[in-house]
């Protein structure tokens, strides 16, 4: 099927919410005859979308499933750019390695990969991230901004804030970030943000965020239960994850175009109002040791400020911060 026609499909069902559609209705919106729209929905029928056709009534999609798919992701989906296209696998090595790929065939800004489940994960500092298959989210995004070196860290603290606004807004949970890029409930990490440059001698030709949520994973192993948690452990409620992973699009979306005209200043704030320990004394600890002090905030390249019991002001580049 068309991606012109599916998505103009998708938009109408999705303003329709729940009721049907007339076929009549439909070919008048694609501009289309009545055999036609048949033929359509038949074919997002094969697509593993639910379509109930009911005589005299018309069409209806059933959308409230929480299986990953691009329709799934389409349907509904108000961004401009953050998401546009969209590549599901059911199961990947991991969704940076093919974002990568992407890349390299000229793939546009705003690519999302998507998979159920990753079979070689990875996370920050060459950690593995691993994630249950099925559950949870593990997707990379990619952007092309003109920026400078100095700049690229930023669209890390970037997604943290988006993915903490949709966190609010589909769970109604205030979830925080530990610095870097940790999102946090209830004192156990819930997500992990891994940005990553790809860049030939001259320039950074573009940045992949990964971001890894544990969703409905209902248990952890128990070597990690204590600073693990999921969405589903902390809210009692199994979650779409298409739904959540649409608001980060769409969350990100709208901060990305602020940072874009107005810079980093308004995310920083954001971070700072949902920082974990942010103003309160913090042990930062490195390989040269034990750092105490009050969290001061970061700087405009993602360096933790740390003010010591003397006020003198210090600048941690890597930490572990203890919670
Ligand atoms: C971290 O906390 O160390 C960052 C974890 C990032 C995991 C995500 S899952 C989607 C994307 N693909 C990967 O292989 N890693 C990131």
């Amino acid at each position: 099927m068309k991606t012109d026609i599916r998505k103009a499909l998708l938009e109408l069902f999705s303003a329709t919410e729940t009721a049907f559609v007339s076929g009549q209705t439909i070919a008048d919106h694609l501009n289309c005859s009545r055999t036609a729209v048949w033929k359509h929905m038949n074919a997002l029928k094969e697509e593993g979308f639910l379509v109930e056709a009911v005589r005299n009534k018309g069409y209806r999609l059933e959308q409230n499933t929480d299986q990953i798919s691009e329709n799934e992701l389409y349907l509904g989906l108000k961004t401009t750019v953050i998401g546009q296209k969209i590549v599901y696998h059911p199961e990947t090595s991991s969704t940076q390695l093919i974002a990568q790929q992407l890349l390299h065939q000229g793939t546009p800004e705003g690519t999302l990969v998507v998979t159920n489940f990753q079979t070689a994960g990875r996370g920050r500092l060459s950690r593995v991230w691993l994630s249950q298959p099925g559950d949870n989210i593990a997707m990379s995004l990619i952007l092309k901004p003109q920026l400078s070196m100095q700049q690229f860290p930023q669209l890390t603290f970037l997604a943290s804030v988006s993915i903490v606004a949709a966190i609010k807004e589909v769970v109604g949970i205030d979830a925080q970030i530990k610095w870097p890029n940790d999102i946090f409930i209830d004192g156990k990490k819930v997500c992990g943000v891994l940005t990553e440059l790809v860049s030939d001698p001259e320039e950074v030709k573009a940045v992949i965020i990964g971001m890894g949520i544990n969703v409905n994973q209902a248990d952890f192993a128990p070597e990690i239960k204590t600073i693990a948690t999921s969405l589903r452990l902390a809210s009692g409620e199994t979650l779409q994850r298409s739904a959540l992973i649409q608001a980060i699009l769409t969350k990100f979306e709208a901060f990305y175009q602020q940072y874009l005209t107005e810079g980093f200043a308004p995310i920083k704030r954001n971070w700072e109002e949902h920082a974990l320990q942010f103003n309160k004394h913090i042990k930062a600890r490195s390989l040269k040791g034990v750092l105490e002090g009050e969290f001061k905030g970061i700087t405009d390249d993602g360096v933790l400020v740390l003010q010591d019991a003397n006020d003198e002001l210090h600048y941690v580049y890597s930490a572990d911060i203890e919670v």
